[in-house]
């Protein structure tokens, strides 16, 4: 099976109502770990790989290592998709490598910064959906700012900041006035492991809270307006499982009171039009908690086998859980996959 367009696997997601972990990788071990993982569950999948990945990676490596999963796994149903494209360069160049969905967020500027204008996010939206369209390529777009302390990519906003929050009331004239095919809302989810602002008297960490409403909202103002079963997006998604931190902790990091998105939260997104669950934190946790146990136990290791192995279980173990916990496990071969070419003759007769 080749790679396989987003929205095809999201539409998938939507008439059987699952929603679709999208995780972010940078090396092999991520990518096998999560293959295996899909494999063993029968699960759809969309690997996702950010600017600062691609940097990382030397733009090629990445792009040869997902081909090899491809081989590998030619029974899964496989996207690989650029996270937080930051202009159409970057979109250009991700789809120049093969990626077969991208997206644009432009609701800050290019710097990955600053909150963009709503008519620069149309416009920019606009401009990527015209390029990537004619190629058969997906694309998910922001609307709305993430908080959060991500490096490459984040408004730094805090995480009680419900200003950048997503209008609900502009959301139709947006997936209108762009054609995006699927959209990330901003309901008080932020990237990295500290996404709360609330505490208990001992200090310990509660989970954020959510404007779950605004998914609510959101759904029925498309559905009213004829955009029947519309991708939602959840960004920031990583539950940051106490267990993990403590793990962590224990072998000698110094992560603080964390808590994330609990699974209770997602699935009530899923149940109202949330098909993409982006998750990238949880996977570094459980990948850095393996690595901290090895050297902590058997110091005297220096092959990087034995502390690159361990981790590559520990992320296989986290994403077995999530794929079953999202909906997706089971589902990799409910369909026939479409190609590009399909998708390009899809958008044409629909004229954008
Ligand atoms: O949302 C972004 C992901 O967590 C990727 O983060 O830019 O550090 O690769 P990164
Ligand atoms: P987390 O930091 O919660 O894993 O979110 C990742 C993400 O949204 C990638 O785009
Ligand atoms: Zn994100």
């Amino acid at each position: 099976m080749p790679l396989v367009p987003m929205k095809q696997l999201l539409d998938e997601a939507a008439k059987a109502g699952y929603g679709v972990g999208a995780f972010n990788v940078n090396n092999m071990e991520q990518i096998q770990a999560i293959m295996q993982a899909c494999k063993e569950t029968d699960s759809p999948v969309i690997i996702q790989a950010s600017r600062g990945a691609l940097k990382y990676s030397n733009l090629i490596y990445l792009k040869k290592l997902m081909e090899a999963a491809v081989i590998e796994n030619p029974e899964i149903p496989l996207v690989m998709h650029l996270d937080h494209g930051n202009s159409l360069d970057t979109c250009k160049q991700a789809i120049g490598l093969g990626f077969t969905s991208v997206m644009i967020d432009a609701s800050l500027l290019a710097d990955g910064k600053t909150v963009a204008s709503y008519d620069y996010n149309v416009e920019t939206t606009r401009s990527v959906v015209e390029y990537a369209h004619k190629l058969g390529v997906t694309v998910e777009a922001e609307l709305g700012a993430l908080g959060g302390i991500e490096d490459g990519h984040g408004a730094g906003l805090s995480a009680d900041d419900t200003a950048h929050l997503t209008d609900p009331n502009q959301v139709v004239d947006f997936v209108k006035s762009t054609g995006c095919d699927a959209l990330a809302v901003a309901i008080g989810t932020s990237h990295g492991a500290y996404k709360t602002m609330r505490y208990d008297k001992d200090g310990k960490a509660l989970p954020p809270a959510l404007a779950l409403d605004r998914i609510e909202k959101i759904e029925k103002n498309l559905e009213a307006a004829g955009y029947k079963s519309y991708p939602l997006v959840m960004h920031g998604s990583s539950s940051v499982p106490p267990e993990l931190v403590a793990e962590i902790n224990k072998y000698g990091g110094k992560m603080k009171a964390a808590m994330g998105i609990p699974m209770t939260d997602i699935q009530f997104g899923i149940k109202r039009g949330v098909r993409k669950i982006n998750v990238d934190t949880d996977g570094r946790m459980a990948i850095t908690g393996a690595i901290r146990k090895v050297f902590a136990e058997t110091p005297e290791k220096f092959d990087p086998r034995d502390y690159l192995g361990p981790a590559r279980a520990a992320l296989y173990n986290l994403i077995l859980g999530k794929v079953k916990d999202f909906g997706q496990a089971g589902h990799a071969k409910d369909f026939k996959p479409l190609t590009l070419e399909d998708m390009k003759k899809h958008y044409a007769k629909q004229g954008k």
